[in-house]
C-alpha cells in the first residue's frame, strides 16, 4: 500500500497507485541512502547550532537517523516503490520512530537541494574511486614498460606498418593519456565539491540557517553561491560523464589493439586463459572477450553522457522533475567506468607480449625506409629526392619478393651512388630507434626518461 505522501495537505485524493509507481525513483535512488542520511545529520546539527531547533531535538533526530541507516543495512527497513523516493522513505521512517519531532528535520530544506547534495556527495566518492583505478592502470603500464624495456615492435599509422618503436613507448603513450584523465577528474572534483544545501526549493529560506557550517561538516570546499543555480544545474554530472567518456575512449582504443594483437594474424599479444573465453561451437577458439566488452561498454558511457545532456537541454530554471532521470545514467556511468578500469588493469597484467613475433614482422618489411631516406639526406641529398630514391628501393624489393635485409651494396648503388657499406647498420630496427634524437621519441634513452618520470610520479601519488 502506498504511504500517505508527506505533501498531501492540499490534495483531496491520494496519488493514484499507478502514478506513484510511474513517478517513484526509489528503485534507483535507494543507492543514495548513506549520502542522504549523512546530509540530514549535518543539516540537523546545523539547525541546532543556529537555534532553529533545540540541541536535544537535534540529538534525538540524529540518533534516529543512524538507526534508520542500520535498519536499511540490516534489511529491517525495505525501500520499496511504495515510497516516492529515498528522501521521503527516510523521513517517513524517522517520523514513525520519533512522532512529530521527526517532522522538524525538513525545516529550511527541500528535496531539491537535498537531491543535489546527495548526488554531489556520491559523485565525490565515485571520483575518488575512479581516480584510484586510473592510477592503478598507470602502475600496470609502468610495470609492463619496465618488463618489456628493449623490445621493439612495428609502430603503425593507418594500421599500416610505419616505423620501428619500443613497445614500452607505446604503453607509456597510454600513461600520458590516463594522466590527463586523472587531471580532468581532479578538476571536475573541484566543481563537484561545493554544497548546494540551504538553497531549499530554489529561492533560499527564511530560517537563519548557516550554509557554510553544513558545507564544512560535510567536507565541502564551499557552497554553491546562487540558490537557483544550486538546485537547477547538473553541469557537474555532465562534466563527469564527459570525463568518463574520454577515459572509456582511451580504454576502448587499447582494447581494440589487444583484440587484434591477440589474433593469429598479428600474434603480438597472448592473453592468459583466465581472461579469455571459448566458443560454444568452435573448439579451437580463444576469444579476447574482456577487451571486446570494454570496447563495447564505452557505448554505454557515451550514451549516458547524451542522456544527461538531453535531459537538461530544454529545462527552464529552477528544479524540474525531469532531473530525477539523471540518476539512471549517472550510476551506470560510474559502475561501467569503474568495472572497465578494474578489469583492464587485470587483463593487461595477464597479457604477455611476443618479442619474437614483433621482431619477425620488423625483419620482413620496410619499416626503416625513413631511416634510409634520412641516411641519404646526411650524404647531402635533398630530402624529397632521398624519399623518391628510397621509394624506388622499396618498389624494387617488393617486385623481387625481398626485404631490406636481402639487399646488397651493388643493388643499392644502382639507386644512388651515395650508399656506402654503413647503410646496412643504419637501417636495422635497433639503429632506427637509437637514431631518434627528439624529446619524447622512441629512442631508448627518451623512453627510459619517461619510465623514470612515471615511477616518480606514481610512487608519490597517494591513490
Ligand atoms: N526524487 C527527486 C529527484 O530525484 C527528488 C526531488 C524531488 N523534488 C520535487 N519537488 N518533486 O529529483
Amino acid at each position: 500500500m502506498p504511504h500517505d505522501a508527506l505533501w498531501s495537505g492540499r490534495f483531496k485524493e491520494p496519488l493514484a497507485e499507478i502514478a506513484l509507481k510511474f513517478s517513484s525513483s526509489i528503485d534507483i535512488d535507494k543507492q543514495l541512502y548513506e549520502e542522504d542520511i549523512a546530509g540530514s545529520i549535518a543539516h540537523v546539527e546545523m539547525l541546532a547550532a543556529t537555534r532553529v531547533i533545540s540541541s536535544s531535538e537535534a540529538r534525538r533526530i540524529r540518533t534516529a537517523l543512524n538507526t534508520v541507516r542500520k535498519d536499511i543495512e540490516a534489511g529491517k527497513f525495505q525501500l520499496t516503490s511504495d515510497y516516492e523516493d529515498i528522501h521521503m522513505a527516510i523521513e517517513q521512517r524517522l517520523i514513525q520512530k520519533l512522532g512529530p519531532l521527526g517532522g522538524k528535520l525538513h525545516t529550511g530544506r527541500s528535496r531539491n537541494d537535498q537531491i543535489a547534495l546527495d548526488e554531489r556527495l556520491y559523485l565525490r566518492k565515485a571520483i575518488r574511486e575512479i581516480s584510484k583505478l586510473v592510477v592503478q592502470l598507470q602502475r600496470v603500464l609502468l610495470y609492463k614498460s619496465e618488463k618489456y624495456f628493449g623490445v621493439l615492435m612495428p609502430g603503425y599509422t593507418h594500421v599500416q606498418r610505419a616505423q620501428p618503436i619500443m613497445l614500452s613507448h607505446h604503453f607509456l603513450a597510454y600513461s600520458s593519456m590516463l594522466e590527463r584523465d586523472y587531471e580532468r577528474l581532479e578538476d571536475c572534483r573541484k566543481r563537484v565539491n561545493k554544497s548546494p544545501l540551504g538553497a531549499a526549493a530554489f529561492a533560499g529560506t527564511s530560517f537563519p540557517i548557516d550554509r557554510v557550517l553544513v558545507a564544512k561538516k560535510l567536507h565541502f570546499d564551499g557552497i554553491v553561491e546562487n540558490s537557483i543555480d544550486a538546485v537547477s544545474d547538473r553541469d557537474y554530472l555532465i562534466e563527469f560523464a564527459a570525463v568518463c567518456s574520454i577515459i572509456m575512449t582511451h580504454l576502448s582504443r587499447f582494447a581494440e589493439e589487444l583484440v587484434y594483437w591477440s589474433s593469429k594474424e598479428f600474434g603480438f599479444a597472448h592473453i592468459s586463459d583466465a581472461y579469455s573465453t571459448g566458443s560454444s561451437i568452435m573448439p579451437q577458439k580463444k576469444n579476447p572477450d574482456m577487451a571486446e566488452l570494454v570496447r563495447g561498454k564505452s557505448g554505454r558511457v557515451y550514451g549516458g553522457l547524451m542522456n544527461l545532456l538531453t535531459i537538461m537541454k530544454g529545462l527552464p530554471l529552477a528544479y524540474n522533475r525531469d532531473m530525477q532521470e539523471d540518476k539512471v545514467p549517472l550510476f551506470d556511468i560510474v559502475n561501467t567506468t569503474r568495472q572497465c578500469l578494474f578489469i583492464f588493469s587485470h587483463l593487461l597484467l595477464h597479457t604477455a607480449f611476443d618479442k619474437e613475433r614483433m621482431a619477425e614482422e620488423l625483419r620482413t618489411d620496410y619499416l626503416s625506409a625513413t631511416d634510409m631516406a634520412d641516411y641519404l639526406v646526411r650524404k647531402g641529398i635533398p630530402f624529397r629526392q632521398a624519399h623518391e630514391i628510397t621509394g624506388k628501393v622499396v618498389a624494387h624489393c617488393m617486385s623481387h619478393r625481398m626485404y631490406f635485409g636481402n639487399l646488397d651494396l651493388e643493388i643499392l648503388k644502382e639507386f644512388s651512388t651515395a650508399f656506402e657499406p654503413d647503410i646496412f647498420d643504419h637501417i636495422l630496427p635497433q639503429s632506427s630507434v637509437d637514431q631518434k634524437q627528439s624529446a619524447g621519441s622512441t629512442n631508448p634513452h627518451e623512453v627510459k626518461k619517461q619510465i623514470v618520470h612515471w615511477s616518480r610520479v606514481l610512487k608519490n601519488r597517494k591513490a
